[in-house]
């Protein structure tokens, strides 16, 4: 599939209802927690600018302006998301404090050395260059900067149950072993400074993919709720060989901290 489509294809996912009700606000395994995580690996303080790249429903901008006290803008390429995030910026008192734009990771609508911090959770794996967006990352961050990144990790070229566009959209199609991500990082002009395993909280995840997903079924099957085009067999069958290969180590969640010198 062609990149661009790709790329929409996510972002449109990632939009939808459908999603929310599956993943909730925080669409990355590891929840608040995680971002909690990341934000302390980047030293985050009320000082900081930071970059949320890939942002979603504005779920970890939110958090980490809220924990830290630092101004955050969030960047996403699905409009809905971005929408969706900005309505609830007045909601949540943080006006001046987090906003939302429509970019595109691969091509950054920030001039150079702008940022403090860059996050980004369980996107990177999706972008179909790479070493485009690591670029990005390093040229609108002051140096000395801090990127702070969680993904999927995959060490299977070929996973059984995983291929095709579903598994782009649940960010495994492109995922790679945590040190591709560190080389990758590294050719964009950073330094990593450290890597921590968070598999079990990919577990977790998937864990409650599945209940949610029999649970929505359940309620289809009696009629109360129409949710036209959802495969629930695909999904279920999905959720089981995503469970399967977490448990094999084929696929993982790491978090990885990076300084831009
Ligand atoms: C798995 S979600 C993660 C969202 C958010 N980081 C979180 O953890 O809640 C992936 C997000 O990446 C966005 N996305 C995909 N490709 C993108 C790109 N090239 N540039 C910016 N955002 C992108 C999607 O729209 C989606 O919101």
């Amino acid at each position: 599939m062609e990149e661009q489509s790709v790329k929409q294809c996510c972002a449109t996912f990632y939009g939808s209802d459908f999603a929310r009700m599956l993943l909730g606000d925080s669409f990355h395994p590891g929840g608040t927690r995680l971002t909690t995580r990341l934000g302390e690996l980047l030293a985050l303080s009320p000082q900081s600018h930071v970059l949320d790249v890939a942002s979603g429903r504005g779920a970890s901008a939110f958090h980490l302006a809220e924990s830290f006290g630092c101004k955050v803008i969030g960047v996403d390429l699905s409009e809905e998301n971005v929408r969706l995030a900005t309505a609830d910026t007045s909601q949540r008192g943080m006006i001046g404090k987090v906003t939302f734009q429509l970019g595109d990771a691969e091509r950054l609508p920030f001039g150079s050395e702008t940022f403090d911090a860059i996050l980004c959770e369980c996107a990177f794996c999706t972008f179909p260059s790479k070493p485009v967006a690591a670029r990005e990352f390093c040229r609108v961050l002051k140096p000395g900067g801090q990127l702070g990144l969680s993904d999927l990790t995959r060490s299977e070229a070929v996973i059984p149950g995983l291929e095709g566009l579903l598994s782009w959209i649940a960010c495994i199609g492109d995922a790679l072993p945590a040190e591709r991500y560190a080389a990758t990082l590294q050719e964009g002009g950073f330094h990593v400074s450290h890597t921590e395993d968070h598999s079990d909280a990919l577990v977790e995840m998937v864990r409650q993919i599945q209940a949610k997903l029999l649970g929505a079924e359940i309620v289809a099957g009696l009629k109360k709720i129409d949710l036209p085009g959802v495969d629930f067999a695909t999904g279920r069958q999905f959720a089981q060989a995503a469970l399967q290969a977490t448990s094999n180590g084929s696929l993982g969640y790491v978090a990885i901290a990076a300084r831009k010198p």
